[in-house]
């Protein structure tokens, strides 16, 4: 169950956060969103400091070889802890990779300051993080207004990233990288391998269930990946998508470790805008996964504007039926020093 806050005033100054707090922050953390819903994100919790690291047990080497998705995953996780602390009244200070020399899996650290004023907008978006989930289901064509492009393009603007929004003729193209993406996975063993230990299956503490795979596009390439594996899944129930997808294009200047954390801060500010303002989301980032394609999102980007940077999420957007949800492991499970918090 979605834990209420422990206090709506100002918290005392006590020397350390309780465990009660410690859950409610660990709640809101590790429903972030993560590629195949490995959760590969690990904290320590120290008087008022709250570290967030990876947890490399859970990388995707065939699919993710350079963490990237992962250290999304983990600044998604992030800029969560920071909606619950601000949500409980606590004013937080982030450090993006502290010390990426000595700790490259310390991706970030966040303080809690009892005595500041907490993020109105931070503390807003708390209450969407229960309702944010990844829906891969059929939306209405063009139900993005103009408004919430320009809001969204904001909000990722907040946490230094840009998102772009995609006319006809680049999203013809991204689908043509869908379409060249798809083709290179058929046959790579390693990735299917690799995909069937986290995707369809019963519900579970971690991975993606059957029930949240939506149904199969009935042309290809379909507007939402297709990620089942399992013989049964991929003989789902097919359903007609939109013919005119909302497709926007995350993206940061630069492709350092701290820029893919910062991708998941943007990410999750505005999946959980999005969310309440009604909208939902899901990816189509298989061409993200391979370099050459990568760039080659990029340039189809850089057509409108005229920036370089690097491409991390190709995010559909829409309004649509409510999607299944995803399971996550308990709290405790992502703690490191549990004795002393
Ligand atoms: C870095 C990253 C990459 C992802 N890539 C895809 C993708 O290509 N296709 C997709 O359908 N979902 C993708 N997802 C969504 C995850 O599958 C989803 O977040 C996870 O299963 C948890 O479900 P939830 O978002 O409903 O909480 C991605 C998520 C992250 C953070």
């Amino acid at each position: 169950m979605w834990p209420r806050r422990t206090t709506r005033r100002p918290p005392m100054v006590e020397d350390r956060l309780s465990p009660e707090q410690i859950d409610v922050l660990l709640t809101a953390a590790v429903a972030a969103p993560s590629m195949h819903n490995t959760q590969p994100w690990r904290f320590e919790v120290s008087g008022h400091v709250i570290d967030v690291f990876l947890d490399s047990s859970r990388a995707l080497p065939a699919e993710d070889p350079s963490g990237r998705a992962l250290r999304i995953a983990a600044g998604a996780a992030t800029f969560n802890l920071r909606c619950a602390a601000a949500s409980m009244g606590y004013h937080t200070w982030l450090g993006l990779m502290p010390c990426p020399e000595e700790e490259p899996d310390l991706v970030a650290r966040i303080v809690t300051e009892p005595a500041g004023v907490p993020d109105q907008e931070l503390s807003v978006l708390y209450a969407e993080i229960p309702r944010r989930h990844t829906s891969r289901a059929p939306v209405q064509d063009e139900s993005i207004t103009q408004d919430l492009r320009i809001a969204l393009i904001q909000e990722a603007f907040k946490e230094k990233a840009e998102l772009t929004w995609l006319g006809d003729a680049q999203t013809e193209r991204i689908l043509d990288l869908v379409r060249e993406a798809d083709l290179r996975e058929i046959g790579d063993w390693h990735r299917s391998a690799e995909r069937a230990r986290w995707v369809g299956r019963r519900q579970g503490a971690d991975g993606i269930p059957s029930a949240a795979l939506g149904p199969r596009s009935a042309t290809y390439p379909g507007v939402v990946r297709d990620l089942a594996t399992a013989p049964l899944d991929r003989s789902r129930p097919s359903a007609a998508f939109e013919q005119h997808p909302s497709i926007a294009v995350l993206s940061t200047a630069g492709d350092e470790p701290a820029d893919h954390v910062a991708a998941g801060l943007a990410l999750e500010r505005v999946l959980l805008v999005a969310t309440r303002r009604g909208a939902t989301a899901s990816f189509l980032n298989q061409p993200l996964e391979h370099d050459d394609l990568r760039r080659a999102v990029q340039r189809t980007i850089q057509g409108t504007t005229r920036k370089s940077g690097f491409a991390h999420m190709v995010i559909r957007f829409g309004r649509g039926r409510a999607a299944a949800t995803t399971g996550r492991r308990p709290t405790q499970d992502f703690i490191d020093n549990p004795e002393e918090s």
